[in-house]
């Protein structure tokens, strides 16, 4: 057999469904070096640590990592063999010199936009150690292999990348530059290559997807609605969601299509981050509570089942007791489905991280945070128990932790755990729900005999 078929990958991913994108591409453009993947970084030739920047400690969660590795390294050297460790994404991208600096053992440093070059800098950095953490965006997507043809029945899609809202508490403008818009047969393409390769959903990924603006293949701009249109025609793909977006991208096409598009699933990833007016004023969001409240409004109205979420965060700089009680206001207005909710943490460079003045302290971050999540989980519990005796089609995308069973997923996007054998998997199945907790639902697959006892 061909040395070349027998290196060995490991990819460590943190962060968002952009980075686990991320690293699926760079399996991708590193399969015809003859590398595959494995989940032992033992067994290694090539690591890469795709980071992610967004929140807290990121930066020493990468060290830590690189600490275990450097002896990995060692023991493999000592038996003749080489390991080239290299750290990607954000947190490379933002303190990719101090990493090189610090940790002797990376062989490469590399940020997002990067990623196509990866061969190149592999055989640069057998000879020397590789930074490369420029941003240039517009060239990335046009020099990466096709996706890959085997990343199942929910398949991720990159449409847009980076972003100009400028949060001020926010790395991504920073790290991930200024927004980009895929070309539209570009994706359009790689969409049909899924499908072909059985994806039956597609999720279209951005930092700030709803501000997508594509180039048509009618020399148009294509609105994120219009190209979501488009790919509705796909026939086996059957369901489509999109994340992640700003309330004031949420353009009344978008939510038009929430009503016309049936493929389009009811379901709505829209961050507030806060619901006091006076904070969200600071986080340079750009919209109220109040203006974010008539948003969702809008789209129930033409889409009632739709199920919301959303991001929140707790002490932001100057966040009074009453601040955070306008949070907890909007969160039991809206009823979610699901939320992420995080303390605030500085990031080096963003506005917000000059505040120094009104820092909230940490004791108080925590507590917030234990009574805001408090919340969240009674009302996911709320919303779960609606759908209890009832029959939802799930799309089963793998198995379950627990054997014999199968873990998928139902329009409004909450999980379900079932019961079922694996060929399921891959399908969308009826199942009658008999459970919910705040986070899952429970039920049985509806077989002919339950349909008929229930006519
Ligand atoms: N501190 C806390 N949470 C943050 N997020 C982004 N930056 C920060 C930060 N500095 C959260 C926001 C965003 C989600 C992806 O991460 O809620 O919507
Ligand atoms: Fe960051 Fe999202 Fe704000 Fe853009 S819209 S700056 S990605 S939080």
């Amino acid at each position: 057999m061909n040395k070349m078929n027998t290196k060995k990958l490991y990819i460590k991913t943190w962060g968002c469904q952009m980075n686990v994108y991320d690293s699926r591409r760079m399996e991708d453009i590193l399969s015809p070096l003859g590398y595959t993947a494995t989940e032992n970084p033992e067994d290694a030739d090539m690591v890469i640590l795709n980071t992610c920047h967004i929140r807290e400690k990121a930066t020493d969660k990468v060290f830590s990592e690189i600490g275990r590795l450097r002896d990995i390294k060692e023991d493999r050297a000592k038996d003749g063999k080489k390991t080239l460790i290299a750290v990607a994404g954000c947190v490379a991208q933002a303190e990719g010199d101090f990493i090189m600096e610090r940790a002797k053992a990376v062989d490469m440093v590399f940020g997002p936009q990067a990623y196509h070059e990866l061969p190149e800098m592999i055989i640069k950095a057998t000879g020397e150690r590789v930074v490369n953490t420029g941003l240039g965006v517009d060239t990335k997507f046009d020099q990466l292999p096709q996706e890959s043809l085997n990343h199942g029945a929910a398949a991720f899609l990159s449409v847009q990348e980076g972003c100009d809202k400028f949060c001020t508490f926010c790395v991504v403008p920073y790290t991930r530059g200024a927004e980009y818009s895929r070309p539209v047969t570009q994706i359009l393409n790689e969409a049909q290559k899924l499908a072909d390769a059985g994806a039956i959903e597609i999720t279209l990924l951005g930092q700030n997807v709803n501000a997508f603006h594509g180039e048509g293949p009618d020399g148009k701009i294509w609105t994120l609605a219009r190209l979501i249109e488009e790919l509705a025609h796909i026939k086996v793909i059957e369901r489509i969601r999109y994340t992640t977006s700003h309330p004031c991208d949420m353009q009344e096409d978008l939510i038009f299509a929430h009503r016309d598009i049936p493929k389009l699933m009811p379901y709505l990833h829209l961050p507030v981050q806060s619901g006091s007016n006076k904070i969200l004023k600071a986080m340079n969001r750009k919209h109220t509570a109040e203006s974010y409240l008539e948003i969702l409004d809008n789209v129930r109205k033409v889409r009632p089942d739709i199920a919301f979420s959303s991001d929140f965060i707790v002490g932001f700089p100057g966040e009074t007791d009453q601040d955070f009680e306008d949070t907890m206001e909007v969160v039991k207005k809206v009823g979610y489905q699901s939320a992420y909710s995080f303390k605030y943490s500085p990031r080096p460079g963003t506005p917000a991280a000059a505040m120094q003045a009104a820092i909230v302290r940490e004791e108080i971050k925590g507590e917030r945070l234990t009574r805001l999540q408090g919340l969240l989980n009674s009302e996911f519990l709320k919303f779960n128990q609606k759908y209890v005796g009832q029959i939802m089609p799930v799309l089963f995308e793998r198995k379950s932790e627990k054997s014999g069973n199968l873990q998928g997923r139902t329009p409004y996007n909450q999980s379900v755990t079932v019961a079922a054998n694996d060929r399921l998997i891959g399908q969308i199945v009826d199942v009658a729900i008999n459970h919910a907790s705040p986070s899952n639902l429970r039920g049985d697959v509806v077989t002919v005999e339950m349909v008929a006892k229930s006519a």
